[in-house]
């Protein structure tokens, strides 16, 4: 039958029935933290009181009174005792402090369970964490049985699944000799039990939340009412720390899946981009990891912690997120016209071609009928009206693509301009409109200056919208460092051409991996991918004209950090 220290001491009963008890779930654990404290203190009060040599230790732990005719014997002993107690305390109060610090719930559990270990002096211990979902106990740290295996009970099987259901402790002297031990856990194992000693953990809002479970003391005996004191102040302080890192593990998971979403967000809009925001991420990082290690000019000594490379991270991931504020068709632009505005140029200069033919051959008939003869090169006059039209249309074609206008191309381009067709209505029409010529005008690329400042506009919806997210403090610079992506060193970027010294550094690495992924990925419908080496000249002469960061170029180029994408 079960034994809870309550049954062993009245003393600690009292002290402990409320946390202990079902009906006791209002019990915080800060109270128990706080018992932990009274407990050390009260040890530590203990320890002094050597020098006024006191016999007998007032003290949950310690209130052993020894029998009158041994005391002074006794004295030496319980002082040792002390000592070994105010140590074992003490490293739990020092471990507690760990505990609150330490936020990856792996190094955590380990850090109990050893704690929990060197406290009650076991051979070996487990942690069970209560899944309530699956109303079942789980560990990673089972001690003896393998690292990082997850083992999963269900809930009330087992002495910890007992603990956890009737939130009491267990402690059981022998093992083979007691009902509720399971043998064959022991066959399974290999492992010999002699004694188990499992207490509960509990939640701020005194729900168990786990079990500490602890085999075989070491000295032979059993374990001690003492060793389950000290296994639930333990505990106490265990659960609040596991509570706090898996919050911790939840929050970083919620933005971790948020900022995927938002990435897929991103790309749908605009698919020819896809894997770009993933890719210029791992370009940032590698720069990032790799600056530390170059250790030169105004870079050196700098590096980057865990959640800096996050906060990078995100920052990079989310670049472009504001580009879903920017209109589609601008967005995945092909070509200086958009294409229904090239069909209604090509359906213009089939009519004006046909009202030309027409106009010949009006003339035809009009010249036999008044019994006139033919102009001898009239033939030859329509078939070179009809090849200057098409060339026009070819012209026009060219002119269309984002390249560089050809020479002379803007004289060209108002010579077909001043044409006229007779439209829909009977009343002459130019063939191309004020708005068409400025588009085929365009000196390079695909955009007009409307549509180039729409594009460049994302920058600053990725801000806004990065803005409204309540980032945590170490993710905070996320909204700064992907607004400055598009800024340049010379002052020259966009949108608020800052100056060098107020670009941060995280985004000058951006802006070389934005523009590598750019110009090396796969065929935009915009513009051709480019080689890795001519990407190369080009980013090495955007940082000659004092656009980019020389030292992050260079670490960029000789990390080979390229490859993190290039080798997929
Ligand atoms: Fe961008």
């Amino acid at each position: 039958m079960g034994r809870t220290p309550s049954s062993r001491t009245p003393r600690i009963r009292r002290r402990s029935a409320s946390p202990r008890g079902a009906a006791s779930s209002s019990a915080s654990a800060a109270g128990r933290a706080g018992k932990a404290a009274k407990i050390a203190k009260s040890a530590k009060s203990a320890k002094n009181s050597k020098s006024s040599r006191k016999p007998v230790v007032k003290s949950a732990l310690f209130g052993r009174r020894l029998p009158k005719t041994s005391r002074a014997r006794g004295n030496d002993t319980e002082h040792a005792h002390l000592r070994a107690r105010i140590a074992k305390l003490e490293s739990l109060l020092d471990v507690a402090k760990g505990m609150t610090a330490e936020r990856d719930l792996d190094a955590l559990l380990k850090l109990i369970v050893n704690e929990a270990v060197n406290v009650v002096g076991a051979d070996r211990c487990t942690l069970w964490i209560v899944d309530r979902d699956a109303n079942e106990l789980w560990t990673k740290v089972a001690q003896g049985l393998g690292v990082n295996q997850i083992i999963r009970i269900p809930l009330g099987v087992g002495i910890a699944g007992k603990v956890a259901v009737t939130n009491k402790t267990i402690n059981i002297p022998d093992a083979y000799s007691d009902p509720r031990f399971n043998r064959d856990v022991d066959r399974d194992t290999g492992y010999r039990t002699r004694n188990i000693i499992a207490v509960p953990m509990h939640y701020t809002t005194g729900e168990v939340t786990g079990v500490l479970q602890a085999l075989n003391k070491k000295n032979g005996a059993a374990f001690t009412t003492e060793d389950e004191e000290l296994l639930i102040a333990l505990g106490a302080n265990a659960a609040v720390a596991i509570e706090n890192a898996i919050l911790y593990e939840e929050i970083d998971r919620l933005f971790e899946g948020f900022v995927k979403a938002s990435v897929v967000a991103i790309e749908s809009r605009d698919p020819t981009t896809s894997g770009h925001s993933e890719r210029v991420a791992r370009l940032t990082l590698g720069i990032a990891e790799n600056l530390e290690k170059s250790g030169r000019g105004s870079y050196a000594g700098m590096s980057f912690g865990v959640e800096q490379m996050r906060e990078i991270r995100y920052a990079a991931l989310l670049h472009d997120f504001g580009k879903v504020g920017v209109r589609e068709n601008v967005l995945t632009k092909a070509n200086k016209l958009y294409a229904h505005e090239l069909e209604l140029i090509e359906t213009r200069f089939r009519a004006l071609t046909a009202q030309m033919e027409n106009t010949h051959l009006r003339s035809a008939v009009e010249a036999l009928r008044q019994g006139s003869a033919l102009p001898a090169d009239i033939e030859e006059a329509r078939e070179r009206e009809l090849a200057r039209m098409s060339d026009f249309l070819g012209f026009i074609r060219r002119c269309n693509q984002p390249t560089v206008l050809e020479s002379g191309g803007f004289e060209r381009l108002r010579e077909v301009a001043g044409l006229c067709y007779v439209d829909h209505s009977g009343a002459p029409a130019p063939l191309i409109s004020t708005l068409e010529l400025e588009r085929l005008s365009i000196p390079r690329g695909s955009l007009d200056q409307q549509e180039r400042i729409e594009i460049e506009s994302h920058v600053s919806h990725t801000f806004r919208f990065l803005s409204q997210i309540p980032w945590t403090r170490a993710l905070k610079h996320v909204p700064e460092i992907a607004f400055a992506h598009h800024e340049k060193l010379d002052g020259q970027g966009y949108p608020r051409q800052l100056p060098a010294e107020q670009i941060p550094v995280q985004s000058r690495m951006m802006a070389i991996a934005d523009i590598y992924d750019a110009l090396t990925a796969s065929d935009r419908p915009y513009k051709k991918a480019v080689p890795h080496e001519k990407a190369v000249d080009i980013l090495q002469a955007e940082t000659k004209a004092g656009k980019l960061d020389r030292l992050l170029l260079d670490v960029f180029l000789e990390a080979e950090v390229f490859k993190r994408v290039t080798l997929g």
